[in-house]
């Protein structure tokens, strides 16, 4: 399958990064190895002073001189990460794995690596508005990108999680003053205009071949061969994607699969107008009217099309109480905090 020989392509680089030593510093001959692969494959370098790490790998892991424990946890961490259809029913009412948008096992740059938020938080983030630990940061994309209920905090499979994290971070100091190096979907330039029409056009001839026409992905034998785009299968209208401009970064750095960065920031943009303009499950943070919520969140949603009328047909997105296979609106385990 075709999915099979990208697959290999990707990990191939990314089996070479695996013989480099992991916290290299730019200087390093390492980084300077890791940094050309990257632009080779056309991403841009670092800036002066940005922060390169090099995350180890679960070889590494293995040579790793920490406890035979820790590493059976960081282990467990890593397979949920990768597969967490296991969790499908309790945690996750979608098709997705964690690593179907954290691409490269959560290690890849540009593709949202995710070992920053084990050495950035606690911290406090602006869309809940109150100070976040790693596993409150893990429980959201569950909420949202997963349309799911995080695992309680403190259970084993929430610290497993956080372990794998914490891993990948292996060597990098704890609040680094430097910004770091493709960190995020960083999105290209805006174009002037986005246009829904060119955007479904393109989609049909670079995406649609494994995401299907419908956005609804294809699924084997239980196991997601290629996630939904949109649809039931999808996160939900609260996750980070439906930002035009995250999901714009996404797919000019990340996609189609194996092609990174081919696509100009024009197609880019346009596809990721489209895609973002589908109907998805309902954000969790809805109050029974799509306006009052997008109004709710609008430093969040005024970045996305819900609550908003889709031009080709007058559709209102967003009004509607479909919560996907989710048998509920809001996981009970998402709390607002005060610290009083
Ligand atoms: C639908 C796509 C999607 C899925 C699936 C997904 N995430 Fe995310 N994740 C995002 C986006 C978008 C961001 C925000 C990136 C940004 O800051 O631009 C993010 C951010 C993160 C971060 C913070 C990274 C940082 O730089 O601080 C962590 C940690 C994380 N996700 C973990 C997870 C885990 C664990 C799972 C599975 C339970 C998961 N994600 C599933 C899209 C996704
Ligand atoms: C060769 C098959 C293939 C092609 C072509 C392809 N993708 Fe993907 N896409 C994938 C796979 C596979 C994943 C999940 C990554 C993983 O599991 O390793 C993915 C993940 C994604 C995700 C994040 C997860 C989700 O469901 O939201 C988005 C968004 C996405 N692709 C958009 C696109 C767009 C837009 C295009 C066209 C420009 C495209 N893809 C072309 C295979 C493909």
């Amino acid at each position: 399958m075709i999915r099979t020989l990208l697959q290999t392509a990707l990990s191939g680089a990314l089996l070479t990064w695996a013989c480099i030593p992991a916290h290299a510093q730019p200087n390093d001959a390492a980084a300077q190895d890791y940094i050309k692969t990257l632009t080779d494959m056309g991403f841009p370098a670092p800036k002066e002073n940005q922060l390169v790490h090099i995350p180890p790998t679960m070889e590494d892991l293995e040579d790793a001189d920490i406890h035979p424990e820790l590493k059976r946890v960081i282990r467990r961490g890593y397979d949920l990460f990768t597969n967490t259809q296991q969790l499908r029913g309790e945690n996750v009412f979608n098709n997705m794995n964690c690593s179907s948008c954290h691409l490269g096992e959560g290690r890849m740059p540009f593709s949202a690596p995710i070992w920053p938020a084990a050495v950035t938080l606690p911290d406090y983030r602006g869309k809940n508005g109150h100070v976040n630990s790693l596993e409150e940061r893990i429980a959201g994309c569950f909420a949202y990108s997963m349309n799911g209920k995080p695992p309680a905090y403190g259970s084993d499979n929430m610290i497993a999680l956080s372990a794998y994290h914490s891993w990948l971070a292996t060597g990098v100091e704890m609040y680094p003053k430097q910004a770091i190096y493709g960190r995020g979907f960083p999105a290209p330039e805006r174009p002037e205009e986005l246009s829904y029409s060119r955007g479904k056009e393109l989609y049909a001839e670079n995406c649609a071949v494994c995401h299907q026409e419908d956005g609804s992905g294809m699924r084997v034998d239980d196991q997601t061969a290629y996630p939904a785009l949109w649809g039931d299968g999808s996160n939900n209208w609260g996750a980070g994607m439906v930002r035009i401009f995250t999901a714009a970064g996404f797919i000019k750095n990340n996609m189609p699969l194996g092609q990174p960065r081919s696509l100009s920031d024009q197609e880019a943009w346009d596809i990721a107008y489209f895609m973002v303009s589908q109907e998805r499950p309902q954000d969790p943070r809805y109050t029974g009217d799509v306006k009052a919520t997008a109004e709710k969140h609008s430093n969040f949603h005024k970045h996305s099309m819900y609550g908003k009328v889709r031009d080709s047909d007058g559709r209102l997105l967003g009004d509607h109480d479909n919560t996907g296979s989710k048998p509920f609106l809001k996981p009970d385990n998402i709390q607002p905090r005060s610290f009083k």
